[in-house]
This record gives structure tokens, C-alpha cells and sequence, in this order.
């Protein structure tokens, strides 16, 4: 049997950190491009380079690392857009330009405003413009899935005459149906001359929820790469679930006939990578990587799983790099135990980083009896945050009663060893603190959103607390991570004071955190 192999091409740092709330630091999106890379994405779309400066600069650091993964850009169809990417990801050995234009009706009669002829003649002269650049050029007609098919197989020669290598379908707005989706590819096999010579890739939005079912039409019809994000992160309801795709064409191999270069051991731990930096947290229930996907809690599953685990699990959790033991390390465990169960549990970390997780994994084993890989995830996710200052968070005091104000007082410290000290009162702990916290350091910030979870189980269990708030009209996330829920907060309060200060050190303007560009500047 010959089975075909399915690229997969993960925009996590793309169409991911397009939605809400999700944009990311350039050392979060280096760290989560040295994850994708692990876990052996073929392509990882880096960034949209035209988008800002900001970007533009971590699409470069990306690519220049020179990970392995090709690396691509996303551009409009102009000159500019396209230049800028070439220059953000040549770096890279292996490297890719993404151009794209909008084909339905009601893109071409309302966003763009241009005649069918038009947008073929843009679009040919702009992928011509990224084959002068670079050999490995994807096109995709935007919003693909609403286009006439007629003109959409029209487009696709077009743009494979021109010298697209790569063509991607998109469902733009998430809006086919399997069987609709696999009319569509169907018709471009027949319709499209040349489509043997290039790759066809599927790019499907999850506004019905059927983003994973609609790529699986697809390769069933011949797509051989798909597009995806880590925890299915994106606009509106988000992309495709890389996770999910992966594992139905592994576990439904005997169906596809396909397989992917991905290592599904590193699915797990990715997955939590990209939910402590975007703060988007993963429901217990979702496919693959939820806290539920491998529980069996009815007696008459637990009975069967005894007797043989295929009677109810169609895939070993250790397949998904899901490994845990319950209770793992304790307040006598050293750094060595330590050390080798961050690594099983997916975290790469140099010596630096792994000294001061350590040190925090100290702390909490002297204050929780309990340690859980949870609470070493929880640890991993927040060492960056909680290493860089200027502040760092010497103590915290609170008293509060019912009916009464509360107070904090708050000890923040610099890198010399300077202290500050303020005491304030509000109507709640939270905010007592986070007044405190602003008022010590004089950033103002207004608070947005407050998230709490807890990774663990107990009563002792650690708070994950994520915050978004708004510094002079832009937005920012912070995250934090105590078994005492005000203080997570307030670590979460102070990475983002940290963050905005830095900036503001180094004299740049801060980054708005929701520069929503997909389809703003386009
Ligand atoms: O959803 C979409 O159409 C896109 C394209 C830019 C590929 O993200
Ligand atoms: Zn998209």
C-alpha cells in the first residue's frame, strides 16, 4: 500500500496570533517557532511582515534561526508587501512567500472593488514578482469556498502558470460543508490543467465547527498539505485543530492512506506551550489535548479499559505525548529528578532557565505537598515572565473582612536591591493589589479581562491567572502562577507593568497586542 504524505503547514503565528487576545511577544513567538519546529511542522508561517514593523522583525528573527521548517511570510498582492517578506525570510534555508487576493463576489464587489480580469492580472503579476525572488511560492484566493467555480479554476491556472508552487484553498469564513468542499476540489482536479504539478493545500476557518472535517474532505480529494494552528487558535472561532487532523489521519491511517511528518509525541506539551503564552486555555473536553480526552470515569469503561484499553481508546495517550504520573516529585526531589521531568514533559530549557524553575519549584514545595506535573507546567509557562524585570515582587500582604475594604501592601525590588513599599485600600484583594502595584511603578493600566484556573486538583492547587488590560488605548496579557490566587494575579499585573517599562526604556512605542490585520489593511 503507498501512502501519500500530507504537509502540514502550521499558521499559529499567523492566522493563530490574529485572534483576540492571542498576539505574542517576539521571545514567545521564537519560543513557539522552536516548538512547531520540534515537533516537525513541514512549513511554519511566521507572520504577515507588512502588518507592522513589529512584525516584519519577528518574521526575520524567526527565519533567521534557520530552524529546519521552511519558513514563510503571508503578503498582500503588491510590490511592497512582497519585498518585505522575501527580506523577512530569506534567512532561512528553506524559505516561502504566501501571496494572497480576495476572489469571491463579495470580496471583489465590497473590499476590493475590482473586476474579475483584475484581480487575475493582480494576482499573476504578483506571484511573477515573488518567483523573481524566491522558488517556493503559495497562492491563495481568499475566501475560495464562496467563489464562483468557475472563475476560482480560472484563478488556479492562472496562478500556477505564473509559477505558484503551492496553491491553498481557503474557507475563508468557515462556511462549507465536507461534502461541498470535496465538490470544490473535485472540480479543480478536472477543471485545472496542471494541478498534478503543484502542491493543493486547504486553509478551513472553524465557524461552524467543521474546520478539521472540511481538511480531511479535502486530502481525501486530493490536498497534500494543510493548514493549521496549535489548539485550533484564530480568528473568529479559529483554524483548523492541528492536533485533531494529525491524529484522525494517524489513528484513521487504514481510511486516508496518508500519513504526516509530525512527531505526535510533542502534541501535548506544544499544546500547552501555546496556551500559556496566548493565555487561550484548553477545555477539559477538546480532542486530543484536553484534560478529559484520556479519562474514563463511567465504571463500566473503567471495567472495560482493565480488561483490554482498545475497548474505549482509540489512541495511547503516550501516542499524543501524554505521559503523566500522578504524583511526581516532592520537597526532597533534586535538581537532577527535577530537570529529567520538565524534559519528559516536552520542555526544552537551557541550564539557565532550568536554575531558576528550580528555584520556584523550591518555593512551592515548601508551601504545597503535592507536586503534579500540572504544577511544573504552570512553573515552565511563567519562567520567562517572572525572571524579567525592572520589578520583581519581594512580598505581598493582604488583610481583608467582610464588609470592609481590603489591603494590600506591596514590597516591589529592582535589579540593585532597591525597594519600594505602598500600602492600598479597595473593595476588593485583586484590586487593592493591582492599585498598589500601579501606583508604586506609576503605569496606569486599565484591567480588561481576569482568568483564573487551576492546572491541578486539591485545595492546595496552584492559580493560573491571566489579565488583559489596556495601557494608552493598546492592549496587553499578562500571566501569573501562585497557590495564592491574589498573588498570581499580581505577577500577571507586574509582567505587563515589566513589559510596558521595558519598552518604554527602550524608547519604542508599545505594540498593540490585537492588531487584528487580517482583514483590515487588506
Ligand atoms: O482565511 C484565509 O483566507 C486566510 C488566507 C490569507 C490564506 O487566512
Ligand atoms: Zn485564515
Amino acid at each position: 500500500m503507498n501512502i501519500n504524505n500530507v504537509k502540514i503547514f502550521d499558521t499559529t503565528l499567523r492566522d493563530g496570533e490574529q485572534a483576540p487576545g492571542c498576539s505574542m511577544t517576539l521571545r514567545e513567538k521564537l519560543k513557539i517557532s522552536q516548538a512547531l519546529n520540534d515537533l516537525n511542522v513541514d512549513i511554519i508561517e511566521a507572520g504577515f511582515p507588512a502588518a507592522s514593523p513589529g512584525d516584519f522583525e519577528a518574521v526575520k528573527a524567526i527565519a533567521d534561526q534557520n530552524l529546519g521548517a521552511t519558513i514563510c511570510g503571508l503578503a498582500r498582492c503588491n510590490e511592497d508587501d512582497i519585498k518585505k517578506v522575501y527580506q523577512a525570510v530569506k534567512g532561512s534555508d528553506k524559505h516561502r512567500i504566501h501571496v494572497f487576493v480576495a476572489t469571491s463576489a463579495i470580496h471583489r464587489e465590497y473590499k476590493l472593488k475590482m473586476a474579475k480580469e483584475e484581480i487575475i492580472k493582480n494576482a499573476v503579476s504578483s506571484i511573477s514578482l515573488a518567483k523573481s525572488l524566491c522558488d517556493d511560492i503559495e497562492f491563495s484566493p481568499e475566501d475560495a469556498s464562496r467563489t464562483e467555480l468557475s472563475y476560482l479554476a480560472e484563478v488556479v491556472s492562472a496562478a500556477i502558470e505564473a509559477g505558484a508552487t503551492t496553491v491553498n484553498i481557503p474557507d475563508t469564513v468557515g462556511y462549507t460543508v465536507p461534502a461541498e468542499f470535496d465538490r470544490l476540489f473535485q472540480y479543480l482536479n478536472k477543471h485545472v490543467r496542471d494541478i498534478k504539478k503543484i502542491t493543493l493545500s486547504v486553509h478551513c476557518h472553524n465557524d461552524l465547527g467543521m474546520a478539521v472535517a472540511n481538511s480531511l474532505a479535502a486530502v481525501n480529494a486530493g490536498a497534500r498539505q494543510i493548514e493549521c494552528t496549535i489548539n485550533g487558535i484564530g480568528e473568529r472561532a479559529g483554524n483548523c485543530s492541528l492536533e485533531e487532523v494529525v491524529m484522525a489521519i494517524k489513528t484513521r491511517e487504514e481510511y486516508f492512506n496518508l500519513s504526516t511528518n509530525i512527531k505526535t509525541e510533542r502534541l501535548y506539551p506544544t499544546s500547552r506551550i501555546v496556551a500559556g503564552i496566548t493565555g487561550i486555555q484548553i477545555p477539559r473536553n477538546k480532542a486530543i489535548v484536553g484534560e478529559n480526552a484520556f479519562a474514563h470515569e463511567a465504571g463500566i469503561h473503567q471495567h472495560g479499559m482493565l480488561q483490554n484499553s482498545s475497548t474505549y481508546e482509540i489512541m495511547r495517550p503516550s501516542d499524543v505525548g501524554l505521559s503523566k504520573s500522578n504524583l511526581v516529585l516532592g520537597k526532597h526531589s533534586g535538581r537532577h529528578a527535577f530537570r529529567k521531568r520538565v524534559e519528559e514533559l516536552g520542555f526544552p530549557c537551557d541550564d539557565e532557565e532550568i536554575n531558576r524553575a528550580f528555584k520556584e519549584f523550591k518555593k512551592l514545595a515548601d508551601a504545597k505537598k503535592d507536586i503534579y506535573d500540572g504544577d511544573i507546567e504552570a512553573i515552565m509557562m511563567n519562567a520567562d515572565e517572572s525572571s524579567a524585570g525592572p520589578w520583581f515582587l519581594k512580598s505581598l500582604k493582604i488583610t481583608s473582612n467582610t464588609g470592609e475594604l481590603a489591603k494590600a501592601t506591596v514590597c516591589l525590588m529592582d535589579d540593585n536591591g532597591n525597594e519600594k513599599i505602598k500600602s492600598s485600600s479597595a473593595s476588593g484583594p485583586v484590586n487593592a493589589a493591582f492599585q498598589a502595584l500601579e501606583e508604586l511603578t506609576e503605569v496606569r493600566l486599565t484591567l480588561k479581562k481576569f482568568d483564573l484556573h487551576s492546572p491541578t486538583i486539591g485545595a492546595d492547587a496552584q492559580g493560573e491567572v491571566s489579565v488583559n488590560v489596556e495601557h494608552k488605548g493598546q492592549s496587553y496579557r499578562g500571566a501569573g502562577t501562585s497557590i495564592d490566587i491574589v498573588e498570581a494575579g499580581s505577577r500577571a499585573y507586574l509582567g505587563v507593568i515589566n513589559r510596558i517599562l521595558r519598552r518604554q526604556k527602550q524608547g519604542l512605542k508599545s505594540r498593540p497586542q490585537n492588531n487584528n490585520i487580517h482583514h483590515a489593511p487588506i
